[in-house]
């Protein structure tokens, strides 16, 4: 049975920290000596239709390093730019590919690609979710403090994409996410609902941010417009000011609190300069770590062990 790597919701803890162990072991395979090519022969399909730095390159970086090959396309590179429906999309990509990561902007086309699809399809972000990138920010933080079940998260800024993996991740990991927004920009209220019905972990809500990261291990924050919010920008940038990750923030947070940042960061906005460039930071180790969980994702879900 193929598995589609969506959302971090619909896979177990026990699911969750086999994958984290697989992206340790194979982290320091790598540090040793080539890894093995597991994939050898295989072809990994990247459809992207929405920019990307880090998830295009490490996700190409790791299938070269386990022996695949890949093949980068964007909707105008397709006849999707001519409205070819996703599930024929995806029975034909299915037919040359082994697996598939999908850049969008609508979920539901990455939920529909992996239905119809019979080869694994990976979420590299949607408006609504980015799993692999919060499953590579638990990798560095359970690098930083040794485990993650006992973490306590701070989310400060916009209830987007990444804030709703983390709240899965929270719930299905079981730790503690305190969560700062400005009114009228929390993350979905069903989402949320869920995740505190059927999830392990705690919830915390917080007007005020310095409430929010006083007691955590790690501050979180992204950008104040996602991808497709350009028109907004202006008004958000407005709204959020009082939610900027700056020194004094970071000053009511515990001394041995990180900050993380998914990048790319808008400098002076979200975060200043002297945060994202300070002692706290571990921005780069977030984005190196893409590779190695993406290597063990690929891994798993290639070999069907997952
Ligand atoms: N963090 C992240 O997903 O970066 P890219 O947009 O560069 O892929
Ligand atoms: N929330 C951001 C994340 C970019 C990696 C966006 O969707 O644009």
């Amino acid at each position: 049975m193929k598995r589609d790597f969506l959302s971090i919701w619909d896979f177990t803890r026990d699911q969750l920290e086999h994958l984290l162990d697989q992206a340790r072991t194979l982290k320091a395979q790598a540090a040793a000596g080539p890894l093995p090519r597991s994939l050898d022969g295989k072809v990994l399909g990247l459809l992207f239709v929405k920019p990307s730095t880090r998830t295009r390159v490490s996700f190409e970086a790791a299938m070269y390093r386990l022996g695949g090959q890949c093949l980068f396309l964007t909707t105008q590179d397709t006849q999707l730019a001519r409205q070819e429906p996703l599930r024929d999309t995806a029975r034909v990509l299915s037919r040359y590919l082994d697996a598939l990561v999908v850049r969008t902007y609508a979920h539901q086309d990455v939920v529909e690609l992996g239905r119809w699809a019979s080869i694994p399809v990976i979420n590299g972000l949607t408006d609504l979710l980015h799993p692999c990138q919060v499953m590579s920010d638990l990798l560095t933080l359970s690098e930083i403090r040794g485990r993650i079940d006992d973490l306590k998260a701070a989310w400060i800024g916009d209830g987007n994409n990444v804030a709703h993996s983390w709240i899965h991740a929270a719930g299905r990991l079981g730790f503690t996410l305190y969560l700062s927004c400005p009114a009228g920009y929390w993350p979905d209220a069903r989402l949320i609902h869920k995740v505190q019905q059927e999830g392990s972990g705690t919830l915390v809500f917080c007007d005020d941010p310095r409430d929010a990261v006083k007691a955590v291990d790690v501050i979180n924050t992204d950008v104040w417009a996602s991808m497709g919010q350009e028109a907004e920008a202006e008004t958000r940038r407005r709204v959020f000011q009082p939610f900027q990750v700056n020194a004094e923030l970071v000053q009511a947070a515990p001394a041995h609190a990180v900050v993380m940042h998914c990048l790319p960061a808008h400098r002076g906005e979200e975060i200043t300069d002297q945060v994202i460039e300070g002692p706290r930071s571990v921005v780069f180790d977030q984005a190196e770590n893409r590779l190695h969980f993406q290597t063990a994702l690929l891994d798993r879900l290639l070999q069907r062990t997952l």
